[in-house]
């Protein structure tokens, strides 16, 4: 019996040496320590063993029994840790997902559409490619005039025509929405817009615009300054002083600037106002007779107003930027402000 306790103790002795992984752990466990393994196999045996034999081989099998335990539970422990399956920590938090969000000059142009649509003017669109007659002629534009030279306006190479160039203002969309409509006609009109600028800090080549058109019968000047300035308190300061400056464009007469009281000083004098207390927010007035007549409505029957303004200046007032790229970079430092 001492001799097979050797045996065992040899065997044992070599597959520990042999361990070398949670795997093999696992098989000397099945092989050597269950129920029906080497030890319990020799344990069992010691029932047969004469009394007088008992204490020796007893203490023999125990020594060997405590030293295999504690070289299993080495092994187990080293194999545990060297594990390449990483346990998972069902108690971390989870990690976020990055949700988009709305662009600033987007934001701008749904809170515009929101108010004018809560005074009753519709919303219209019109191409970004658009014909010479839409963009100049109809609008009162003399055939010499300069904003239709190439240094201002992109043209657009037509196998078939010369006409055709990108819209220098959403002034386009109201001779479309005229041509179409019989009035009463309450609308605004926002839209990209394009010009040959050199970009910089302060212009890009590529912008929007919003335009306004309202045409009925007995229209007046007192209607278009309620318009606007109803629409400014909403939008940008509901104690705003406002004043209108006499201006000049081809399709309206008379025509004006819009000033309003700086939202941020007050009138104070600031850093978004220039230090003039005022801002330049739209340029308006009474559409022409020659826009009515080209555009298909009876000057006589008719009056009405229009206005028009630039969105990325509204947003860089608003927020503050001062680089008008900025709100094309689409870099998430920024966008991720607002
Ligand atoms: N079209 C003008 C521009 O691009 C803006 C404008 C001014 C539109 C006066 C209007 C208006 O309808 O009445 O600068």
């Amino acid at each position: 019996m001492l001799s097979q306790i050797e045996a065992v103790r040899i065997e044992i002795e070599n597959d520990l040496a042999a361990v070398d992984s949670s795997a093999a752990v696992e098989a000397f466990r099945l092989k050597h320590l269950v129920k029906k393994g080497t030890l319990q196999g020799l344990i069992d045996q010691l029932r047969a063993v004469p009394k007088e034999e008992k204490p020796a081989i007893g203490k023999a099998l125990n020594v060997l029994r405590s030293f295999v335990d504690s070289e299993f539970e080495r092994l187990r422990t080293t194999y545990a840790q060297t594990s390449t399956v990483t346990p998972i920590d069902l108690s971390l938090p989870a990690r976020g997902t990055q949700a988009g969000s709305v662009h600033p000059i987007t934001q701008t142009l749904d809170r515009i559409v929101d108010i004018f649509s809560s005074m009753g003017f519709d919303v219209a669109e019109g191409p970004d490619v658009e014909d010479d007659a839409r963009n100049f002629s109809k609008l009162n534009f003399a055939e010499d005039h300069p904003a239709r030279d190439m240094q201002d306006t992109f043209f657009v190479n037509a196998a078939d025509r010369n006409d055709l160039l990108l819209r220098t203002h959403t002034s386009s969309v109201q001779v479309r929405v005229m041509e179409s409509t019989k009035p009463p006609i309450r609308c605004i009109m926002p839209g990209r817009v394009y010009r040959n600028e050199a970009v910089s800090a302060r212009s890009l080549a590529e912008f929007h615009q919003v335009e306004g058109l309202y045409i009925d019968k007995g229209v007046t000047m007192a209607d278009l300054k309620g318009t606007i300035m109803a629409f400014a308190r909403r939008f940008y300061d509901e104690n705003a002083k406002f004043r209108f400056r006499t201006s000049y464009f081809p399709f309206t007469e008379p025509s004006a600037e819009v000033d309003m009281s700086c939202f941020l000083c007050h009138g104070e004098g600031c850093r978004v106002c220039k230090h003039t207390g005022w801002l330049e927010i739209a340029g308006c007035g009474m559409v022409h007779p020659n826009v009515l007549t080209a555009c298909g409505i009876d000057p006589e029957e008719y009056s009405g107003f229009a206005f028009g303004f630039g969105v990325e200046r509204v947003v860089m007032m608003l927020t503050g930027i001062d680089d008008i790229r900025l709100l094309y970079e689409n870099d998430l430092r920024v966008l991720k402000q607002f």
